[in-house]
């Protein structure tokens, strides 16, 4: 059964969209089965992975479609519930149902055995459709950029899930996105977001030009600049995702086909897409050069990432064959 999750915050702007994108990718790459639905009428799910649904979310909410009729491969592995600006109009229809709340969740409870994870894009304001992504999912990841009211729409987002949910302990993570390291202050309110989350605080997403620009082109991070900070951040944000809800402990034992496989001397742009099982997770006995600990592995779209869980350094390299 899918484990439903999720992706929100009452603000615009910070990073949702591209988070469902590249940690919905990812997972993919990791061998996951992955839906996406888009509850957000901006539609920018669809845009960002290049694709142009024929059948959206409010078929399935509106004329009771059935969401296996109304999804499409958007990559191997990755499937896509779509939306656009009809599902303005579907907000009212849901709003004057007595179960309003629960219309997603009943749409959606049919198809939860076919996939492993079921990703959420919501607006980023207090609409039924929100309500309703909430009531769904059993998760909620919580994107934040690293500013002042960003961190503050927190507070709000904890009133909110606690009020639908009877309690905010079903959000497990709060991503802190467009992180600039450069920037005093954003170290300065990292650290004071960490003070106060704690553990529930992801490994924080940097700042990254290429990252604004891959949407455009209808890619992944991981097809337009597999060697992008932005692709290195998203990749260790899946495997932190992976690691916090379970999933992904046989590929961890086992080697990725990808790595028995040559890697290309430059990573084609379709590279991620061709190799559906193409990430893996496996710890090192190479060790950290700054703090002497075991380095972390993790292989995405054709790149090998080392990484080290307490001081963060971060290196990597193409793929070999092994
Ligand atoms: N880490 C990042 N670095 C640079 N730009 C980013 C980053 N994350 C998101 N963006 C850009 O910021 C804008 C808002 O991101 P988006 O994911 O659409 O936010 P939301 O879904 O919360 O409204 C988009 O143009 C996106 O490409
Ligand atoms: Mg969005």
């Amino acid at each position: 059964m899918a484990r439903v999750i999720a992706v929100a915050n009452l603000k615009g702007g910070i990073g949702k969209t591209t988070t469902v994108v590249n940690v919905g990718a990812g997972l993919a790459l990791k061998g996951a089965r992955v839906l996406l639905v888009d509850t957000d009428a901006q539609g920018n799910l669809a845009m960002a992975l290049g694709v142009q649904p024929r059948r959206t979310l409010y078929d399935v909410l509106v004329d009771g479609a059935a969401v296996d009729r109304c999804v499409l491969e958007a990559r191997p592995g990755l499937h896509l519930l779509a939306a656009d600006a009809t599902l303005l109009g579907a907000q009212p229809v849901i709003a004057r149902r007595p179960d309003w709340s629960r219309v997603l969740a009943q749409a959606l409870q049919p198809a939860l055995g076919a996939y492993d994870f079921v990703l959420i894009d919501s607006a980023g304001s207090l609409t039924p459709l929100n309500v309703n992504a909430l009531v769904c999912a059993q998760d909620v990841i919580a994107p934040t950029t690293i500013e002042h009211f960003s961190v503050k729409s927190l507070d709000l987002l904890f009133t909110q899930v606690g009020r639908v949910k009877g309690g905010s302990g079903s959000i497990r993570m709060i991503v802190p996105t467009m992180y600039d390291p450069r920037v005093r202050q954003s170290g300065e309110l990292l650290s004071s977001l960490r003070s106060r989350y704690g553990a529930l605080v992801a490994p924080p997403v940097r700042v990254n030009v290429r990252l604004s620009e891959a949407p455009a082109h209808g890619k992944t991070i991981y097809e337009y600049d597999p060697r992008s900070r932005g692709a290195i951040d998203y990749a260790l944000l899946v495997e932190h995702i992976s690691k916090t809800f379970g999933y992904g402990a046989a590929a961890q034992a086992a080697p990725a086909p990808v790595a028995r496989r040559p890697a290309p001397a430059v990573a084609p742009p379709t590279a991620a897409v061709a190799s559906p099982r193409s990430a893996s997770l496996a710890p090192s006995a190479e060790s950290c050069p700054n703090c002497g600990r075991s380095l972390q592995h993790a292989t995405l779209a054709g790149y090998r990432v080392s990484y080290c869980d307490h001081c963060r350094y971060k290196t990597q390299v193409l793929a070999r064959e092994r």
